[in-house]
């Protein structure tokens, strides 16, 4: 897998793809995203597959249309994919790429922050089918293209998402800790940094097999339970900044974690807000969450900035823990 993070990058796309000789080569993305940046691929050939923007369109109904179109414009093995948008582009063109005709190659452009830092990066694909991600793949992508300037016609609330998981890579290491609290925003330097960080944790664990891949977790088995009682309808990173902060307070409890730090990450991005909930039933929505393994709460406890701990937690510390939050009602 080749990795490039630079600016300006999506433009070198034609070159790349080309020096491949493929025989045929799509390009999936979303209407947003085709409008905004799809000229730059420029000097490339290929087959514009155009789909509804948002979550509903990563499903089977647009899964198995794109596989119609391949198979009718006459793809084969040695066709290239180029997957370019956000993570709902970049989970669905990783999904098709790997299940049509057996794998073709893959190269994703990811044009979010989230997709950037975490979705594109890592091999797992999906689509939704009676829940979020419950069926997809382990592909990993021949290329991967990170242009940090496309970021600049991302809209305020899509960056939020972003920078949820960017507190939660700072908290997990303190490389990426000391370069977000030196820095002023997000670069491609920090980009870069995240990116890396979280691939030596997936090359140790591609298929999450030896829970190696679970620290990446940290704050999101609350943040899941908390989009779960909204009906999905608050933003993924306000959740995961709540999540990590519910993190943070089990650290303090469970280690001396110093919580203030969480605040101070979440202060600078914008994420200290946060969204009321009952304790019981957010505790009944965790309950339901696919990382508790064999019925027990296993979660991801800061111990310091840089040391996680993957520990059973108590349901009686967790319920505690959640009436001690700001936004806890009762
Ligand atoms: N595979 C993984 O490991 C993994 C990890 C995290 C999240 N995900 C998945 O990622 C998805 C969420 O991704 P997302 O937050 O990127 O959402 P998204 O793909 O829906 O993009 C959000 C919006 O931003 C627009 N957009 C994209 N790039 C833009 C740009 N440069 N300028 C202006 N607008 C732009 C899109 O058109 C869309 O309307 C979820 O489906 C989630 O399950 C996957």
């Amino acid at each position: 897998m080749e990795l490039v993070i630079r600016r300006g990058s999506l433009k070198s796309i034609a070159d790349m793809v080309n020096a491949l000789r493929p025989h045929r080569v799509a390009v999936i993305t979303d209407k947003r995203v085709a409008t905004l940046h799809l000229e730059k691929l420029n000097g490339l050939e290929y087959t514009p597959l155009i789909l509804p923007e948002g979550e509903s369109t990563k499903s089977l109904t647009f899964a198995s249309m794109l596989w119609e179109k391949l198979l009718d414009a006459g793809f084969t093995r040695k066709s290239v994919i180029i997957g370019l948008g956000g993570g709902v582009i970049t989970d669905l063109a990783g999904f098709v790429a790997s299940t049509f005709m057996r794998g073709v190659s893959l190269l994703l452009a990811p044009t979010t922050l989230l997709a950037q830092i975490d979705a594109a990066i890592g091999g797992k694909t999906g689509i939704n089918f009676r829940g979020k991600n419950m069926v997809g793949t382990f592909y990993l992508p021949r290329y991967i293209v990170i242009d940090p300037d496309v970021l600049h016609t991302l809209p305020p609330e899509e960056w939020s998402n972003g920078y949820g998981e960017l507190v939660k890579y700072a908290i997990l290491s303190r490389d990426i800790h000391g370069a977000v609290m030196r820095g002023s925003g997000v670069n491609e330097d920090i980009i870069e940094r995240c990116v890396r960080y979280k691939l030596s944790i997936v090359n140790q664990d591609l298929k999450e097999e030896h829970g190696i891949r679970r620290v990446l977790n940290l704050g999101h088995t609350f943040a899941h339970a908390l989009e779960k009682y909204y009906g999905y309808k608050i933003k993924h990173g306000v959740a995961v900044a709540q999540g990590l902060r519910f993190s943070a307070l089990l650290g303090e409890k469970l280690y001396g974690f110093d919580p203030a730090d969480v605040d101070a990450l979440l202060m600078k991005f914008g994420l200290d807000g946060c969204i009321p909930f009952k304790p019981i039933e957010l505790l009944r929505a965790m309950r339901n969450d696919k990382k508790f393994w064999y019925g027990k709460m296993t979660l991801v406890v800061p111990v310091e900035i840089g040391t996680v701990k993957v520990v059973d937690v108590e349901e009686s510390l967790i319920l505690r823990t959640l009436g001690e939050m700001p936004c806890s009602q009762g």
